[in-house]
């Protein structure tokens, strides 16, 4: 049985193995981001005999992967996640520890790159006596090389916004642990591991734009399409399990495009006066003045930045990257004087 529905507003979902459901569907360079949580194949073989055979099967809905497959599993649709993304398009990939060595192994064979790996903490994690409590997943973030890749720095939180132990809110967002609970949801039809909305719109403001088209691999409960329609992203996905994909599909008629939208945190972004003018030779060379300067009056690197930011009306990584092409550049001069 195939469900397909091609309205713009909903996304494009396909009840299908997304291994060949992607050769057969989608476009190779056409995806601008992925985010994915695939099977996680520690089931063991038994119950998953018939999977080769290509027949779902359907323990409440899940389709998994035999463990003893899971490595050549995983580097069939990897390779297609490879082919699929737009050069300097991004993907994050959930794996719990078990198998995270298999997705690894697979990534490293195609031209992805690694960009972080994130570690997800999160609440109900499996109980235990004798043991310590397992309660995190890796999220591995890689990017197809070729063009520069979407990463809307201040998308969240603004760079000079602080806590109020006058830390950067900025850089808390963007440190690699990620505490973020799990949603608790009593009665409804879930997916195993239902990924939280608070995961996959961080993932998607940082890493996608409004209109760009999102892919999951696995929509398992269809989260990740949710959460895309719901920042008025375009969304496409497969899912292999007929009785999930029927049930979650109907949840989508009903998903308002942009409905996460009001949700969202307003980052306060300092406008520099001169932001986005570009800079003349007597500029540079006048920050740099100012900025040696500053340091030999005892001011630290991000004290001297600051200054440097109210009086020359620059933003941070502009001055940064100014200041840093200028040292390069007479060591540059030094070292092609050696070789003459
Ligand atoms: C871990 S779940 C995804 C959960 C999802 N991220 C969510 O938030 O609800 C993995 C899903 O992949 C589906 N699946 C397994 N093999 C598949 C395949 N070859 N192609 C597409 N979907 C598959 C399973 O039925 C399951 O629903």
């Amino acid at each position: 049985m195939k469900h397909k529905m091609d309205t713009i507003t909903t996304g494009t979902y396909y009840n299908e193995d997304c291994i060949s459901g992607a050769k057969k569907h989608i476009k190779s360079n056409s995806i601008d981001l992925i985010i994915t949580d695939p099977p996680y194949g520690i089931n063991g073989d038994k119950l998953h005999q018939h999977y080769n055979r290509n027949e779902a099967f359907v323990v409440e809905g899940y389709v998994e992967v035999p463990a003893s497959e899971y490595g050549e599993f995983s580097l069939n649709w990897i390779k297609e996640a490879e082919r699929i993304l737009k050069p300097g398009g991004s993907i994050y990939i959930v794996s719990g520890y078990t198998n995270l060595h298999h997705i690894l192994s697979a990534l490293w064979q195609t031209t992805l790159e690694e960009i972080n790996h994130i570690i997800w903490k999160y609440n109900f994690g499996v109980y235990t006596r004798k043991k310590y409590v397992s309660s995190h997943y890796h999220i591995l973030y890689y990017q197809k090389p070729g063009k520069e890749r979407t990463f809307n720095l201040e998308s969240r939180f603004g760079l000079t916004e602080k806590d109020a132990n006058d830390g950067s809110l900025n850089y808390q967002d963007r440190e690699d642990v990620w505490v973020i609970n799990r949603e608790y949801k009593p009665g409804e039809i879930k997916n195993k591991n239902e990924l939280p909305t608070a995961l996959l719109v961080k993932m998607m403001q940082y890493s996608s734009n409004e209109n760009d088209l999102v892919c999951d691999m696995f929509l398992g409960g269809f989260s990740t399409a949710k959460v895309a329609i719901g920042l008025n992203r375009q969304a496409i996905g497969f899912e292999l399990s007929p009785s999930i994909f029927t049930t979650k599909l109907k949840e989508m008629e009903r998903i308002e495009p942009g409905y996460l939208l009001p949700t969202l945190r307003n980052p306060e972004i300092e406008e520099k006066t001169n932001q986005g003018t570009s800079w003349t030779e007597e500029d540079k060379k006048n920050v740099k003045i100012r900025f040696d300067q500053l340091i030999t009056s005892g001011k630290t690197k991000q004290n001297a930045i600051k200054i440097l930011g109210e009086e020359f009306g620059r933003g941070r990584w502009s001055l940064e990257k100014v200041l840093k092409d200028q040292d390069i550049q007479p060591m540059a001069k030094k070292q092609a004087k050696r070789g003459k």
